[in-house]
């Protein structure tokens, strides 16, 4: 399928109405399928001034109509062929004898619509369908169903329809129950299919036809099996392009990537100090809508740090001002755009396993080494947030009974030995266990300890940092251990500032753990937050 994105209605009516005139240029005598709805509205009203200017000539074309209610009149007003009068054949030169529309006064349904089927392959077939797209997916009245019906045939419509159309009528009483309607085999049959979209109430339908599903509960997909078909959508129903938002103590990120998960725009803003939780959340917001301003954004996806109650989509972070706050609520009303949330190593370990490291595998466990350790769990292409989303604290996986006390109360936990602050801390009893060595020099000379002091040393050749490193990385193994043990996943990624050594930390990690559960390094690094709170959106087991 091919896609046409559009600013707006306009742009969308003027894009059609060239490829239908196209159509009747290069084949004056064509059929065209046709279809009603609001829709189509502006590409007639194109096609009629077209006609009077004399760029084209109808005299000459067929057209056969998607669908009529039934049992209705073809002279009330409501009715299909009273639209496509009022709309296009009143307007133009084309011979109203050769403009078809089902019978929606038929005696004989089932006759009506076999004679329909049949007076279509006797021009030929339809060398251009065009069609709308209800909100429930339909095309025609092809309503969803466990079963279509290839052919044209008479249909009860689904109360969905039924309230949709009804602000076409004096009352939801006054729609028909029901409709003769080509079928979907009658509409593949075209030789080419234009498919328009105006919206955003068509937007969760577009995003379905995006994707590589295909459902008779959304009977447009069929439409994924055709080999010439032009989807053209305004940019309020294509919602194709994901908003991520990474929330940190120091920056907040934001991204947008599009369908094939590449990132179309990235930009951070300070994360204000001293402030309410509300300037933080109404800064987001403001960002966010300067952003879909120019980005066809389907939803905003936040990842947060803290603890996040899911029930209520409120937020509690201790290096935030963020109490219970309802940050979700506040973006969702300031931006009019679904809003998700989750926790950001959650979201770092969606990113990683849809787009980094993890993309060739369904499940992924990410470790990231920082100043605490975090843990992210992926399963089947989706964030595994247990329990009142608890799940993946991992850096408080106990390595050690009655170990270092941790900052969570507890004591021998995995983050207190394999977190950078960790490392730093044993860089430093080391230096002072052996003042004479090159590291206890090196930490004199710079005036500090950090992450990075520990490789200085070694590259120096300093065996007392070799050793600092080499127990270092066996707490590491210990953890990452545990973790293919009890999860077996197809991958562990290991994330955080230090992943930065690369083979450095990853060497000697794999051959500790010694499994052949491949151990890789974060491939997004920085982004990868950003890009799963983007995913958040997104149903990733599609991908
Ligand atoms: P609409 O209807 O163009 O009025 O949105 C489309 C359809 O139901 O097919």
């Amino acid at each position: 399928m091919r896609v046409i994105v559009c600013n707006d209605y306009d742009e969308m009516s003027k894009k059609a109405a060239s490829l239908v005139a196209s159509q009747i240029t290069l084949k004056p005598n064509c059929v065209l399928g046709l279809a009603t709805g609001s829709t189509p509205i502006g590409l007639y009203d194109n096609l009629v001034e077209m006609n009077q200017n004399g760029e084209i000539d109808f005299s000459s074309v067929t057209s056969f109509n998607l669908d009529e209610y039934y049992p209705l009149s073809p002279d009330n007003d409501q009715s299909y062929r009273y639209f496509m009068n009022l709309h296009l054949f009143d307007r133009v030169n084309i011979d109203k004898e050769r403009t078809y529309v089902p019978n929606g006064l038929a005696e004989d349904a089932e006759a009506e619509c076999a004679e329909y089927e049949k007076k279509i392959a006797d021009h030929g077939g339809i060398d251009l369908q065009i069609l709308g797209i209800g909100q429930n997916g339909h095309i025609g009245f092809n309503e969803p169903d466990e079963n279509l019906i290839s052919v044209t045939h008479l249909t009860g419509l689904t109360d969905n329809t039924i309230e949709a159309n009804s602000r076409f009528f004096a009352s939801i009483d006054d729609v028909p129950k029901k409709a003769l309607t080509m079928g979907i085999g009658s509409i593949l049959k075209a030789k080419r299919i234009i498919l328009l979209a105006s919206g955003k109430s068509k937007r969760r339908v577009v995003r379905e036809l995006l994707n590589d599903n295909i459902t008779t509960s959304i009977p447009a997909t069929m439409l994924k099996v055709h080999p010439d078909v032009v989807l053209i959508c305004d940019k309020d129903a294509y919602s194709e392009m994901y908003l991520g938002v990474d929330i940190g103590g120091t920056a907040i990120k934001l991204g947008v990537i599009d369908s094939f998960n590449n990132i179309v725009y990235k930009d951070s803003i300070p994360t204000q100090k001293n402030v309410t939780a509300k300037v933080i959340a109404d800064d987001i917001s403001a960002a966010c809508k300067d952003i879909a301003a120019r980005y066809p954004i389907g939803s905003i996806g936040i990842g947060t740090p803290g603890i996040i109650n899911f029930e209520q989509e409120t937020v509690s972070a201790s290096n935030l001002p963020f109490d219970n706050s309802p940050i979700v609520e506040w973006i969702r009303e300031e931006t009019g755009l679904p809003v998700l949330i989750n926790n950001d190593a959650n979201c770092a370990a969606l990113g990683e396993a849809i787009v980094g490291e993890g993309a060739d595998e369904n499940d992924i466990f990410m470790v990231t080494l920082g100043t605490g350790v975090g843990g992210g769990i992926i399963i089947n292409k989706r964030i595994y947030s247990g329990k009142k989303g608890g799940a993946g604290e991992i850096g408080h996986m106990c390595i050690e009974a009655d170990g270092k006390p941790c900052t969570c109360g507890s004591t021998g936990c995995w983050e207190s030995y394999a977190s950078v602050t960790a490392l730093i801390e044993q860089t430093k009893a080391a230096a002072e266990e052996n003042p004479d060595s090159i590291l206890a020099k090196v930490i004199a000379e710079n005036g500090k300890v950090d992450g990075k002091t520990v490789f200085e040393a070694m590259d120096k050749g300093c065996e007392v940092a070799e050793k600092v490193f080499d127990k270092y990385t066996s707490y590491i193994a210990v953890g990452i251990k545990n973790i293919v043990n009890i999860f077996r996943p197809g991958a562990v990624v290991i994330a955080g500032g230090i992943s930065v050594v690369g083979d450095r930390l990853l060497k000697p990690i794999q051959s500790k753990v010694g499994t052949d559960v491949p151990i890789k390094i974060s491939h997004l690094k920085n982004d990868a937050g950003m890009i799963g709170a983007a995913l958040l959106g997104k149903d990733t087991r599609v991908l």
